[in-house]
């Protein structure tokens, strides 16, 4: 029996070759190597061979086999990757349509300040402390050298929960917890943040509730310069390099002496504009040397020991910041007015 094999495999040849998609090289596959296929039937021809050449038409017709598996296989990858792009080329996204718009939140503002001052003073070595928001007369008055019929009580009215607790109205009240257990383990450098409350009107410069920062420093040899220093370096780093500020007599019942602290004003210069009244100053804080009675009562020598506090007000600093002319946007939530704030 004679078969030209070259042209047999040059047949198959073209034909897997001419498939153009995976249906038509399937077909192709079946005609050529499935049970009732070409190759199939040349084996079966193989009972009709001469003896003597079976040998070599076996040979044919397995070289033949695997060259046509080969070149099948080859094309239907072939296929399948130019299917996949001609998908990929069909599902274009258009990156011109508009993309749905998401919302993302702000920091509030008084966040940032908040942030602010205590970064300047995690910078210098303090601990942020906490305390809590229900708080005991204890801690809120008596040991801030305010006792039960001290008339200071009177400027800080407040929201009583019964005759021992009350919603503090002063972060002074964290002060004097960290005094108390830090007592035997001084130099003591601690800012204490948080929200205070008082029975006050709610106007444009007054608020129920607001925030304060007080900063705390007991140790050795601490001084009136030291106080003065640190919050020079405060009014800077809030309000602009070239600040001054300057110290006036004040009245506290746990500093002696008290100061009120000013900053020379940042809209003006000092010259003298709406902001601070004509007069070049803003009053930003209130401060002073820890008065020696407050240190004794946390069980801390005063003729050894010394230290400065002072208290701001978070709001008060935002508003100066930021030009805010009501404190009550602060809480009102209200997104136009917080959306300001985006870029800081
Ligand atoms: N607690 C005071 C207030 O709310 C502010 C203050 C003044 C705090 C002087 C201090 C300080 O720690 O030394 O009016």
């Amino acid at each position: 029996m004679l078969v030209n094999w070259e042209e047999l495999k040059q047949q198959f040849n073209e034909k897997i070759a001419s498939a153009d998609d995976l249906n038509a090289i399937e077909n192709i596959r079946i005609e050529l190597l499935g049970k009732k296929g070409i190759v199939s039937s040349l084996m079966q021809q193989m009972k009709d061979v001469a003896p003597e050449e079976k040998k070599n038409f076996g040979m044919a017709v397995n070289t033949l086999k695997q060259n046509t598996e080969v070149l099948i296989n080859d094309r239907i990858a072939e296929l399948k990757q130019k299917k996949m792009l001609e998908q990929l080329e069909n599902e274009k996204i258009d990156i011109t349509l508009p993309a749905n718009k998401k919302k993302f939140g702000t920091l509030h503002p008084l966040d940032v300040v908040q942030t602010e001052i205590e970064d300047i003073f995690m910078g210098m070595g303090y601990a942020v402390v906490d305390g809590p928001e229900v708080e005991l007369d204890l801690y809120n008055f008596e040991k801030a050298n305010i006792p039960a019929d001290h008339p200071a009580r009177d400027m800080q009215d407040t929201f009583y929960v019964d005759v021992n607790r009350l919603l503090r109205t002063q972060t002074t009240a964290i002060q004097m917890r960290a005094l108390e257990a830090e007592h035997e383990n001084l130099p003591i450098k601690v800012i204490c943040p948080g929200k205070v409350y008082r029975n006050d009107d709610d106007d444009a410069t007054h608020s129920h509730q607001f925030i304060q920062i007080e900063g705390l420093v007991v140790g050795e040899g601490i001084t009136l310069a030291d106080l003065k220093g640190t919050l020079e370096l405060l009014a800077r780093s809030m309000f602009g390099k070239d600040r001054e500020i300057r110290l006036r007599q004040s009245y506290f019942p746990f500093t002696e002496p008290s100061q009120e602290i000013d900053v020379s004003c940042h809209i003006c210069g000092g010259k003298g504009c709406p902001t601070c009244k004509g007069t070049g100053w803003i009053e930003i804080l209130g401060a002073g040397m820890v008065h020696p009675r407050v240190l004794e009562m946390a069980g801390i020598d005063s003729t050894k020991y010394s230290g400065f506090a002072f208290g701001v007000g978070v709001e008060r600093v935002a508003m100066l910041k930021y030009g805010i002319d009501d404190i009550r946007h602060f809480y009102q939530n209200n997104v136009k007015f917080l959306e300001n704030y985006k870029r800081f």
